[in-house]
């Protein structure tokens, strides 16, 4: 029996560290969950979840030739079979603009044309690859124009979001990529845009966050409360979580969840689109592209939270509050919201977790809990 007992001990202790190990939220599928919190201090309720996951992409890899032709690049087909696919077609659509329109006017001194050619999956080559591939938006400097890349969403109502992409740019100075809203206007001064942009002629730890526009009205200089240089904790060249929360109220930027920025000037009011891109056009701010340099955004997933529920988060101490690993969720009771989800504190990316059902909390019934009780009562048993 002591014997037994001084064998099973340190066994039992190992079940017990295992079980704050794993004492984790219940996964669940995005169909149990009513709406979401974020984590971070501002936000509201979202009501809708989507996951883009372009990391087990093999048998849509194709990196098309690079086409020196601005027709043949603004007319080219998309590069595989996956951006005709419904799954891709209902959320993005691949952009094949150009500049010609306003090359004249403006400060741009380069033709740029959005070729679907420049969007691809390719294989993740670098060692100990955490992905067997990601999604590539590439810009390339030619002889007659700057070849760009650009997928924008489909669904042009998008009412707050925090947005995500696991991503990273690599490649010559010249180029900007950027993840951003955008609401359309004849009026440039009423376009309402939050952007995320990187310049490839920045150090690697810089980045520029905006909200739109950021010149002042009478177009003479630039706006400094719409834009911020901001010094990232990860270089923009590195595989880093870039979020974007647009909130009533303030637009809040995040590196592998560190806070960089925060603007509440100007924050955009109105449904918007969402959109990726990677170009230049020779100008002051963007830079110009030698000829035959190359710049790519690199993405292995992206994810939108989506659509405030019209609940607003809770300042209040007072208000009851969940604790998560990752930060205290404080709410309001919120109508017609009972299953409370994160994707914050999951451990599976992409798959939200239960942080509060309308029946139970979302950590019983796991395994996490039932095993130190498990434990507990062998040891008093032994
Ligand atoms: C640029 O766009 C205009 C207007 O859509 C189109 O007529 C023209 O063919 C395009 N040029 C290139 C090089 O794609
Ligand atoms: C966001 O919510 C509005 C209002 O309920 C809805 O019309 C719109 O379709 C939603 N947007 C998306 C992208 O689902
Ligand atoms: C951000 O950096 C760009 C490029 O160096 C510069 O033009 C701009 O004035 C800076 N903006 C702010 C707000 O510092
Ligand atoms: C986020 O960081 C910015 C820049 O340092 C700062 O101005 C802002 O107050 C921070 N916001 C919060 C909620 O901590
Ligand atoms: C960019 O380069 C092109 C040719 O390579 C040149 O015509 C143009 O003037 C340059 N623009 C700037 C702003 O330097
Ligand atoms: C919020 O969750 C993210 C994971 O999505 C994490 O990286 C970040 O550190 C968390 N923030 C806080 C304030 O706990």
């Amino acid at each position: 029996m002591e014997a037994g007992r001084r064998l099973l001990r340190p066994f039992l202790g190992f079940i017990l560290l295992l079980s704050h190990v794993f004492a984790d939220y219940q996964i669940v599928n995005d169909k149990s969950c009513d709406c979401y919190l974020t984590n971070g201090s501002t936000g509201t309720y979202f009501t809708t979840h989507k996951f883009y996951d372009f990391r087990s992409m093999s048998q849509h890899v194709n990196v098309p030739a690079v086409l020196s032709d601005p027709d043949a690049a603004g007319q080219a087909d998309v590069s595989n079979d996956y951006f005709n696919s419904q799954e891709w077609t209902d959320a993005w659509g691949i952009q094949q603009w150009n500049n010609s329109a306003n090359l004249d006017s403006g400060d741009a001194s380069v033709l740029m044309v959005n070729s679907p050619s420049n969007v691809y999956f390719e294989k993740n080559t670098e060692s100990g690859a955490q992905s067997d591939t990601f999604l590539t938006l590439r810009t390339v400097r030619l002889e007659d124009f700057q070849s760009s890349a650009e997928f924008e969403s489909v669904p042009k109502t998008y009412h707050f979001a925090s947005a995500r992409m696991y991503a990273r740019t690599v490649g010559a100075p010249g180029a900007i990529t950027a993840m951003f809203t955008y609401r359309k206007s004849d009026d440039p001064n009423k376009i309402q845009e939050a952007d995320l942009e990187i310049r490839t002629m920045d150090p690697p730890d810089v980045i520029q966050y905006t909200n739109q526009p950021s010149y002042t009205r009478t177009g003479d200089g630039e706006n400094f409360q719409a834009t911020r240089n901001a010094t990232v904790p990860v270089g923009w060249d590195d595989w880093a979580v870039h979020r974007m929360d647009w909130s009533p109220g303030s637009t809040m930027w995040y590196v592998d969840g560190q806070n960089v920025s925060q603007i509440a000037y100007q924050t955009p009011r109105d449904p918007s689109q969402v959109i990726f891109n990677s170009w230049s056009d020779g100008a002051q701010w963007s830079g110009n592209m030698s000829l035959g340099s190359e710049a790519y955004l690199q993405i292995q997933w992206i994810e939108l939270i989506f659509n405030s529920t019209g609940n607003e988060k809770t300042t209040d101490p007072n208000k009851h509050r969940i604790r998560g690993m990752r930060g205290l969720y404080s709410r309001e009771d919120t109508k017609g919201c009972h299953n409370i989800c994160s994707v914050d504190e999951t451990k599976e990316i992409g798959t939200p977790v239960l942080l509060q059902g309308g029946a139970s909390q979302g950590r019983a019934g796991n395994l996490g809990l039932w095993m130190p009780v498990l434990a507990a009562i062998l040891l008093m048993l032994l």
